[in-house]
């Protein structure tokens, strides 16, 4: 189920064809609070008054013209502006801002959300994508940071070279955002077994987390795995560390109650809120995540 739903996931005729569809638009509503970002807004300010920061993500990914990306790049500045007031971050797709197109426009890009983000004391997250892009993704991000603090990355658990990439990173002082990955990688690159992905996940938290208390190092847990934050959180509190200096990240949508009780109990908690009309991709895999959301998905579609 979940490679069928990945292939959909990239099946251009779906891709076009799904999102006009109304009974789909009402099934996308429960990882999305609206397509405008007015409505990511106001769920960031609600979710603000029950102490869970926000994280914004306009969807969309391999855009085909530059113009395009620029249009992504005014917007994601508008939503820096309009949220100061709450703390937000912003998390962007490399392929969102040109990155199949022209590399050095990608760059000069992500350099003009830093420098609105820095202004505004907020943070800009560069998403990791499929591993055609994980070199690049990764050298972009290096040569930004060495100019800006700023600004973070998302790296994969169930990728081999993780631990590898992870060693550069806490060279440079980096943001890192650890999940354990959405695509469909083959074996030759990648973990395919949940408890091999999980196992990963751990190890390369224990290997972050030292540089964390030093405060050399970002890192954000983007995981709906509780049991793996409370495995964090024994590693992390073995090394001294408080409940406010783990951070966690989850998705609108997804497990909201334990978002609000981690919170509750003095984690450090952000909710990434999707918003624009570019979900399909981005559905998909979510529903890739979990097959049993497919049951949620044909309710929708019943009359
Ligand atoms: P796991 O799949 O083990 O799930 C743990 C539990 O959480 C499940 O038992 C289930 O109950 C619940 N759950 C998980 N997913 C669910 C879903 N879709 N619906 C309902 N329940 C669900 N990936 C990537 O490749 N690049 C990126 O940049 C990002 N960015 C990112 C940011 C943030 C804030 C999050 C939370 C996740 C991402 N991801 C991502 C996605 C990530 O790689 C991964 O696919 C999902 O988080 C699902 O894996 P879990 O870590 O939640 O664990």
């Amino acid at each position: 189920m979940r490679r069928l739903l990945l292939w959909c996931a990239q099946n251009q005729w779906l891709a076009t064809h799904v999102p006009r569809w109304a009974p789909a638009k009402r099934a996308v509503r429960r990882f999305l609070p609206g397509e405008h970002f007015d409505s990511a807004l106001k769920a960031a300010v609600d979710f603000r008054a029950k102490g869970v920061g926000a994280l914004f993500t306009r969807l969309g990914e391999n855009i085909t013209d530059l113009e395009e990306a620029n249009a992504v790049v005014e917007n994601y500045e508008e939503a820096l502006a309009a949220t100061t007031d709450i703390g937000a971050e912003i998390s962007a797709k490399p392929t969102q801002l040109g990155l199949d197109i022209d590399p050095a426009a990608t760059y000069a890009n992500l350099r003009r959300l830093i420098r609105v983000a820095d202004k505004t004391h907020s943070f800009v997250w560069i998403d990791m994508e499929g591993s055609a892009y994980t070199d690049r993704t990764v050298d972009l991000y290096l040569e930004l940071r060495a100019e800006h603090p700023h600004v973070g990355i998302a790296i994969q658990a169930y990728l081999y070279r993780t631990a590898s990439d992870i060693s550069r990173l806490i060279a440079a002082r980096a943001a890192v955002r650890l999940v354990k990955g959405a695509y469909s990688e083959p074996a030759s690159i990648a973990f395919q077994a949940k408890r091999d992905v999980d196992a990963n996940y751990l190890a390369l938290t224990a290997m972050m987390l030292p540089e964390v208390k030093r405060k050399r190092l970002r890192l954000v847990n983007a995981t709906h795995d509780t049991d793996m934050i409370g495995k964090v959180w024994r590693f992390a509190s073995a090394l001294g560390m408080e409940r406010s200096d783990v951070e966690v990240a989850m998705l609108y949508g997804i497990r909201t109650d334990e978002q609000l009780r981690l919170a509750k109990e003095g984690f450090s908690v952000r909710d990434l809120i999707s918003y624009g009309d570019a979900w399909y991709a981005w559905y998909l895999r979510r529903l890739a995540e979990r097959p049993a959301n497919v049951w949620f998905v044909a309710r929708q579609l019943v009359p």
